[in-house]
């Protein structure tokens, strides 16, 4: 294993020029330098101010759903003034330059690789600006024609508008987690960029790539959980990183 802070030192260029498919794992850190928090930063990140079992599970939205809905409404307007870096622009470029080569999958739920021009996202955590209905919608519920409220609600049956967003304890949206796990297993490397590996199961699609044989890359400045997964941690970040790895 190498570990190195510049993109140019070590086999990382020459393995990813050399790869038919190239798979990218991206997390919070990779949005950090758009002014995005991450969710485990000890001084800024969510979980360092909030406690998730108050905000992000189905739970807590029955509990208080005006809160939890107001938390990620301001998630959302805070998103409306950042911008994507040249990380996420970098790989929505290296896309379009090499069509079908590159799988790009986020644990992110904040639009920006989309806005960088990323398609075909694989969006592991759904998305912050998306909506759905909590509880099975009937005839009656439609999203479009919700009554405002805090959440918005069906005012025929009741039924509450949560965010499209993926919850602890709920499953991953099973089309983007199956395609995930298809590119782990057929790239030939792997990018885990911006992520502490902490959640499963995104975290695995490193280790699912390592046994299929991909070289397993790491880029990150601070260690990981999949540290010891990649064959070359890139301690750097990743708006830095990224365009310099994908400069081909
Ligand atoms: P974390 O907050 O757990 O980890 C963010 C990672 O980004 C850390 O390892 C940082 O060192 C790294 N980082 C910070 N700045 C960076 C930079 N400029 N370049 C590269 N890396 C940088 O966030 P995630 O791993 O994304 O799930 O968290 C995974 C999931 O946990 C999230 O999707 C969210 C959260 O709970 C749900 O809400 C379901």
């Amino acid at each position: 294993m190498t570990a190195t802070p510049s993109a140019h030192d070590g086999p990382v260029r020459d393995w990813l020029r050399a790869a038919a498919r190239v798979a990218v794992l991206t997390g919070a850190g990779a949005s950090a330098e758009s002014g995005v928090p991450t969710f485990r930063d000890a001084l800024t990140g969510l979980w360092a101010r909030f406690r998730p079992e108050d905000l992000a599970t189905e739970a807590a939205f029955r509990r208080d759903p005006a809160r939890v809905w107001a938390w990620y409404a301001e998630r959302r307007e805070k998103l409306q003034d950042v911008q994507p870096n040249a990380g996420h622009f970098a790989l929505a470029a290296f896309a379009q330059r090499h069509p079908g080569r590159l799988t790009l999958i986020t644990q992110n739920v904040d639009g920006l690789h989309q806005r960088a021009g990323s398609e075909g996202v694989l969006c592991l955590h759904g998305d912050l600006f998306e909506n759905r209905w909590l509880d099975l919608p009937r005839d009656c519920c439609r999203i479009d024609d919700a009554c405002a409220g805090l959440p918005p609600y069906c005012d025929r049956c009741g039924n509450l508008v949560r965010p499209g967003v993926v919850w602890f304890g709920e499953p991953l949206p099973f089309a983007a987690l199956d395609a995930a796990q298809r590119a782990a297993r057929a790239c030939e490397v792997m990018l885990v960029v911006g992520t502490s590996g902490q959640v499963q199961p995104a975290g695995g699609l490193a280790t699912l790539a390592r046994q299929a044989g991909a070289r397993v890359v790491v880029v990150n400045p601070e260690p990981t959980d999949l540290d010891a997964v990649a064959h070359a941690i890139l301690a750097g970040p990743s708006a830095r990183l990224i365009p310099e790895l994908l400069d081909f």
